[in-house]
């Protein structure tokens, strides 16, 4: 422990040490720092895509400088991680991140979003909401206006289809003016939910840098998805006793005819839309007072009926929390369905240390379980949760304290909902089925596998919610996995023994010098395959790979069904559970094609790109759990990418150096083909300026006061080693601090903007 301490001081005063960068150094690498409100965080099938918010990278210098910097997203990109690829800690993301153009990389069209959201069915998505964070150059999109990718097409079959982005337009009732609302998809009904969030005055417009969303809105905003690139849009007024809210979660639970939604946490009168009035205390003593209801008292919508009610919650109840995530997991037969949540702060200082702590919350018994209690360094908010795995959860992006702090164990981490810890790697070989854990039995009766005992709350608010819980969900929820795997995967599952609940049969087998030979060997056939996959055709393997799912025990082939992590339920409500359907999807074996915006019909490409995905399991971060067994097509990048892969491109910040193969790219972005980072825009930050203001900014203003520490006991047992780091910060920066801090102190993007 000791040790970890001094370990953790040294790391953070060679950290503060090289803040300086000289101009004239050569830049040797660029990691992602941070990814602070996302907009987009959902998963199609096997893929996850990851769009807007504040991406900061960190560049390593030859003397051994690093400097972070942000990234503006002028070209209108959208990453994406496919499941298929293993990581760890210590990945390089920005290798590990695919990357398309949104909108054939118009940034008029798709400029870069901080919050709002993704909406997403298995085959869609919609980018929603959020606030506009790169106005300068262009006229920002009209109020009715939302972008939406096919991805695997579906409905009506289309013979020469191909994944595409579509222009599509809000009704009369609709505007894209809200943000940092709690949304859910759920897959299984084609729905998309926007609960609350924050407006301007007279759902106005507004942006990023003035923040003018300062109201919170008294909505349910509803997609419906049933007709590919073609969605209804609704905007209800949520009834007088649902408290509106900025970030709270929204969870899709499959029960009853059409699923409920949860609504849970969220605070009043956030920090950020006032974080310039500093002198305003009512506010923030507003939020203390309501903001803990949030936790204490759940909203939950049934779909079917539209009505709203109201829940008591027992049991460890979360403190106030805003900017956390969250993932659903039931009992395999159904009798509970547990809410994960993670991270987040508190909504009332901005830079205050977030939470890493985990809570459950346990339905229907509406039970809270904190089940992890985490560290000051790990911490983050403003992430999004994707649980890709029955057992797993991917905390997406986020910040720690603020843009500058690079997040402990990279823009990725991966918890265990069975363990209850993170694992220090993702590996699409490694997962089990979902194990309610004893801390949630132990309130709740049975075991791992079900079998509650207490399935009602101790008293229902309202006794149809009883009614609501007691029906099972009859639809089938589909999922995507397990993931087909390279061979490369199990190279890197031994390299981290992360002894958890994982078979753990490799473990000191293998001797370390064959170990290393054969990783090194793996590794990089593992390259070689990842640089060239792009170019294989798939087509026939889908079959086989579909019939039988090769390297697993025969209990998991039937995992989607009673077994499986989400809806269980649901399959056994259904008896489709064994059921391996082969879903016969029409996708057709087509290519990518993004990049045409409004033209959806605009087909061809050559088949070249398309490979088949196994069945697996997919469930939907803190959003909609899907369930599929399907062997079609999975979609793929664009061309753009084509041509990206084939160069195998150096990492990021230099993108157009010498990857143009694709002439439209260039002749199609408005935006001067220059380095995002020094690209003008009121984020832009040259590399030269040297200005690391919140970074030296936040050491020395960091005191007990700002730790989140509410109700948290873990902060006040870490508190010394809190307060070690930040001496050591402190010392190493405060000849820059002072001059710096009278403009750094909140962070930076929001320094920049105040430059202006
Ligand atoms: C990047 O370069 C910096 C400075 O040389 C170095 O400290 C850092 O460890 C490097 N990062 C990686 C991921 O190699
Ligand atoms: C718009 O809202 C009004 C009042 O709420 C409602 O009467 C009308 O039907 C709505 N129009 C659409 C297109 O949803
Ligand atoms: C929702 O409807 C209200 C009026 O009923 C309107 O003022 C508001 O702009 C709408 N909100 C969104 C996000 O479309
Ligand atoms: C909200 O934003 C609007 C537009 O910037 C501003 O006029 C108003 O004073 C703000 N209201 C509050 C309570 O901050
Ligand atoms: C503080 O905020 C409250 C609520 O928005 C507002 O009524 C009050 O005028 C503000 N006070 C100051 C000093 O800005
Ligand atoms: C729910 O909790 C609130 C706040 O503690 C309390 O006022 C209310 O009576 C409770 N409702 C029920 C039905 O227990
Ligand atoms: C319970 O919900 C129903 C709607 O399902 C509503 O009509 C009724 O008034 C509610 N009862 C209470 C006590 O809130
Ligand atoms: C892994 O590679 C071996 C030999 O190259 C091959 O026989 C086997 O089918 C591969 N397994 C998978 C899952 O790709
Ligand atoms: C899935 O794995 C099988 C077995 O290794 C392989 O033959 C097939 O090509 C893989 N499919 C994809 C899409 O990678
Ligand atoms: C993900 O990787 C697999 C295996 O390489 C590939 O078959 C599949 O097409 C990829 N998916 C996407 C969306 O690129
Ligand atoms: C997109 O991916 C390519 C290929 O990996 C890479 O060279 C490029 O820098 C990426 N673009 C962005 C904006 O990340």
């Amino acid at each position: 422990m000791r040790f970890l301490l001094g370990t953790l001081t040294l790391l953070v005063v060679i950290d503060c040490a090289v803040a300086v960068c000289s101009t004239f150094q050569t830049q040797i690498n660029v990691s992602m720092c941070s990814w602070h409100g996302l907009r987009v965080a959902n998963i199609l099938r096997d893929t996850i895509y990851l769009d807007g918010g504040r991406l900061w990278y960190q560049k390593g210098y030859d003397d051994g400088c690093v400097q972070l910097q942000p990234d503006n997203n002028l070209e209108a990109t959208i990453y994406y991680l496919n499941l298929t690829n293993p990581f760890n800690t210590k990945s390089d993301f920005m290798n590990l991140l695919s990357n398309m153009s949104v909108a054939g990389g118009s940034a008029s069209i798709a400029p870069n979003y901080v919050d709002g959201t993704m909406f997403a069915n298995d085959n869609e998505f919609y980018l929603y909401g959020g606030m506009l964070s790169n106005t300068g150059s262009s006229d920002p999109p009209p109020a009715n206006q939302v972008l939406s990718y096919a991805a695997h097409q579906y409905g009506t079959y289309r013979s020469s289809w191909a994944p595409n982005w579509k222009q599509e337009y809000l009704p009369t009732n609709v505007t894209r003016y809200i943000t940092n609302g709690a949304a859910a998809s759920a897959p299984s009904e084609n729905l998309g939910f926007y609960f609350s969030g924050m407006r301007a005055p007279d759902w106005a417009d507004f942006n990023l840098n003035q923040l003018q969303s300062n109201q919170t809105a008294d909505t349910l905003i509803t997609l419906d998805m049933s007709v590919m690139s073609d969605g209804k849009w609704t905007n209800d007024t949520l009834p007088g006793y649902i408290p509106a809210r900025s970030n709270a979660e929204l969870v899709w639970v499959p029960v009853s005819e059409s699923g409920v939604l949860v609504a849970i946490g969220g605070v009043v009168e956030p920090i950020q839309f006032f974080r310039n009035d500093k002198e305003n205390s009512s506010r923030t003593a507003e939020s203390k007072k309501i903001s803990p209801t949030f936790m204490e008292t759940v909203s939950v919508f049934d779909v079917e009926s539209k009505i709203w009610y109201l829940q008591n919650t027992t049991g460890d109840i979360p403190p106030q929390l805003t900017e956390f995530c969250s993932v659903l997991a039931s009992a395999a037969d159904g009798s509970s369905h547990n809410i994960y949540i993670y991270g987040g702060y508190d909504g009332l200082e901005y830079n205050a240390n977030p939470s890493d702590d985990v809570y459950i919350l346990s339905l229907p018994s509406f039970r809270w379980v904190k089940a992890y209690t985490g560290t000051n360094t790990h911490s983050r908010s403003g992430h999004e949760c994707i649980k890709v795995y029955p057992d797993q959860m991917l905390a997406v992006g986020g910040q720690h304290v603020d843009s500058t702090h690079c997040l402990e164990g990279g823009v990725i981490v991966n918890f265990n909902l069975n363990t209850l810890r993170f694992e220090d790697d993702y590996d699409p070989t490694k997962w089990s089925k979902y194990k309610v854990p004893d801390l949630v039995t132990k309130w709740i009766g049975g075991n791992s596998d079900g079998g509650a005992t207490t399935t009602t709350p101790s008293s229902w608010t309202n006794s149809s919610l009883e009614g609501i819980f007691g029906k099972k969900y009859g639809k089938k929820v589909e999922t995507y996995w397990p993931y087909n795997s390279s061979n490369s995967s199990s190279a890197s599952a031994q390299d981290h023994s992360g002894g958890n609940g994982f078979p753990n049969w490799a473990g000191g087998v293998i001797g370390a010098v064959l170990g290393l030979l054969v990783i090194t060997i793996i590794a990089g056939l593992y390259f070689y395959r990842r640089r060239h996959r792009q170019r294989e055709s798939a087509g026939p393997e889908a079959e086989a790979a579909e019939a039988e799912p090769k390297d697993r025990p025969a209990e998991w082939r039937y995992a989607s069904g009673p077994a499986s992590p989400g809806p269980g339920p649901v399959s056994s409500s259904t008896g489709m559970e064994t059921a391996e359907t082969v879903r016969t999807t029409q996708t057709s074996a087509t290519q990518p094609s993004t990049t045409q915006p409004s033209i959806t019909q605009a087909s061809t490409v050559p088949d070249s790109l398309v490979s088949p995905v196994t069945p697996g399991t997919v469930e939907s971060g803190g959003d909609a759990l899907y369930e599929m067994h399907d062997s079609s097509p999975v979609e793929l990048p664009t061309p753009f990418n084509t041509a990206y892969f084939a160069h195998g491109g150096p990492p990021k910040p230099e993108p157009e150096g010498g990857l143009n193969p694709d002439p439209r790219r260039g002749s199609q972005s408005p935006i001067s083909p220059q380095t995002p980072s020094e690209a003008d825009s009121e984020f832009s930050y040259s590399t030269g300026h040297n200005r690391r203001p919140s970074s030296l900014s936040l050491a020395p203003p960091l005191s007990i006061d700002n730790v989140m520490s509410i109700r948290s006991s873990h902060f006040y047992e870490s508190f010394d080693s809190l307060d070690v780091r930040r001496a050591g910060h402190r010392s190493e920066v405060s000849q820059v601090t002072d001059h710096a801090e009278e403009k750094g102190r909140k962070g930076g993007s929001e320094t920049i903007r105040e430059d202006e």
